[in-house]
């Protein structure tokens, strides 16, 4: 492509940092909802007996504020940042990128007033009533035109592998809360949806499940892709298995929803398709991670004295093990041990906790620095202590709620000999107790390194100022 190249131009990055900034604050909120329900399930009375704060209602107020606060200002943060390096320009109409960022917290903060108070649709990650609903197709339009429009003023030919992922995620989560969300409403904030019975159930586990594969995880790929080679100062690994990866990933997350549905009333060809293809799903998922990790070949020795690398590669290896377990528990048999229990949180959080939070936390210490004018964050130190918090967070969650959710399976399931129960439902709870206790102290442990990083990030952003970052220049043929 041939361009002109004389004038001085700099990257857009304001908006890069308030969604930096606030991508940790929103982190260590959810984080804390989500210590609040571990403790609740352990000691009821910390329901406080009022309906605000009960575990029901807190609960979607967890997901919603680390997926779509924490997990989405990190995608819109990194999104933003590497299509400007990767094309070689500013972000396209920087305005509408500042709406994305207002529009983007008043859902936020929509969410976390209406959701207390008992407004839902009922629908699991989409439970935020049509008001809300509409101002977030607003929202996503304005962040697709910017995105896609700074794309199309690139000042390189080659769109880098990280956009495309960027880029389905963008396009995949408006398809999924158009589809999913279209409801009848009866008032303000109240509606029905428009599919019933298990149509509806379809819809929206269509809907969860790539949720997962594109809000949690094709997004944060385009993470992967990016920060581990710069991070690491090597090439990707493979850049044809990236371009595969991609096709493969996209093309088979789509059909896996239905796993959510084993034994319900969906019919059973599509439960054994939803199955097939989570099994399939298996090869692109590991294909990635193995591109991601082999890009440090020649530098595994950064690892030793590298947090932030080392925060990178380990999410790739979460990433890698909940990507085994999950088409493992979309066979049907398995299924029908783990459904309802705690295996299935488990095995979210070996995903969430894992793979979503250490790669985003690699790549906002990654970015912080960059965007004040600092050599490196503020204390090093802090990263070293920050990892490790949240290794073995998530090392005490995830094995506690194995143990818990294979046992009560197991309990649920036992039967005596004159084919009574042999265990009642109340003595499954209980046994599940000291688990529970493992649980919470996990994820306190995460929850103090999310702390920890929210205090060095503020420290790195208030001794340095706000960077400008020129672009570079472009060879007349690139
Ligand atoms: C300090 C860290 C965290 C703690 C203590 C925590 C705790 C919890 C608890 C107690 C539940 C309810 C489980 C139940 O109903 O039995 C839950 C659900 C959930 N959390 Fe977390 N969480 C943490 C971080 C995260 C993060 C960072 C993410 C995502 C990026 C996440 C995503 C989810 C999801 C998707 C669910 C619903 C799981 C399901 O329906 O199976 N959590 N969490
Ligand atoms: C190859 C990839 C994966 C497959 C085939 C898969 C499969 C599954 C299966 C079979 C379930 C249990 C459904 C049930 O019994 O209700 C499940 C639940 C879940 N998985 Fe995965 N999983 C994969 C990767 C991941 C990753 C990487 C994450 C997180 C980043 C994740 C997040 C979740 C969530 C949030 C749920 C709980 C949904 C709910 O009931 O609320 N999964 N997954």
């Amino acid at each position: 492509m041939q361009v002109s190249n004389t004038q001085s131009m700099t990257y857009n990055d304001g908006v890069v940092r308030q969604f930096s900034i606030m991508a940790v604050v929103w982190g260590v909120v959810g984080m804390l909802v989500g210590v609040i329900i571990a403790s609740q399930l352990v000691w009821p009375e910390l329901n406080l007996g009022l309906p605000w704060t009960s575990f029901g209602r807190l609960r979607p107020l967890h997901t919603n504020a680390v997926i779509f606060a924490f997990g989405g200002c990190t995608l819109f943060a990194t999104s933003y940042y590497v299509v400007q390096r990767t094309c070689h320009t500013a972000l396209f109409m920087p305005k509408l990128a500042s709406f994305t960022f207002w529009g983007w917290q008043a859902v936020i903060v929509a969410a976390a007033v209406s959701l207390p108070l008992g407004f839902t649709q009922g629908k699991e990650y989409a439970e935020l009533e049509w008001p809300i609903d509409l101002l977030i197709a607003v929202v996503w339009v304005a962040y697709a035109i910017v995105f896609f429009g700074t794309i199309g003023i690139r000042r390189v030919k080659h769109i880098y592998v990280a956009n495309w992922f960027f880029g389905a995620f963008i396009i995949a989560v408006a398809l999924l809360h158009i589809v999913n969300s279209a409801a009848m409403p009866a008032s303000f904030m109240k509606s029905y949806s428009a599919y019933a019975g298990v149509q509806d159930a379809m819809v929206q586990w269509w809907y969860g499940h790539n949720a997962v594969g594109f809000f949690l995880t094709a997004g944060f790929l385009g993470m992967m892709y990016y920060f581990v080679p710069k991070q690491a100062d090597r090439p990707v690994y493979s850049y044809s298995l990236s371009i595969v990866h991609f096709w493969a990933l996209i093309f088979t997350y789509m059909w896996a929803g239905p796993h959510h549905l084993h034994y319900t009333a969906l019919p059973d060809w599509t439960q054994s398709l939803g199955m097939a293809f989570s099994l399939v799903l298996l090869a692109p998922s590991w294909g990635g991670m193995i591109n991601g990790m082999m890009t440090l070949s020649g530098a595994w020795h950064k690892l030793r004295t590298d947090p932030i690398l080392r925060f990178l590669i380990v999410s790739l290896s979460f990433y890698g093990m909940s990507t085994f377990e999950g088409p493992m528990m979309a066979i049907k048999t398995v299924n029908s041990l783990s459904h309802y229990t705690d295996w299935t949180v488990g095995h979210v959080h070996s995903g969430a906790l894992g793979w979503v939070g250490l790669v985003s936390m690699g790549s906002l210490y990654y970015m912080v620095p960059r965007l004040f004018g600092q050599k490196q964050m503020h204390s090093i130190k802090a990263i070293e202590l920050h990892f490790w918090m949240a290794t073995i967070g998530i090392v005490l969650y995830i094995a506690a709620l194995w143990i818990s959710g294979v046992m009560e399976g197991l309990m649920w399931r036992a039967i005596n000999a004159d084919g009574t129960l042999t265990y009642t439902f109340v003595e499954s709870v209980k046994a599940k107790h000291p688990y529970y206790i493992i649980r919470t102290l996990g994820g306190l442990l995460y929850l103090s390194g999310m702390i920890i990083m929210l205090w060095n990030v503020l420290k790195t952003a208030s001794s340095g100022k706000a960077a400008i970052a020129t672009i570079p220049p472009v060879a007349a043929h690139a």
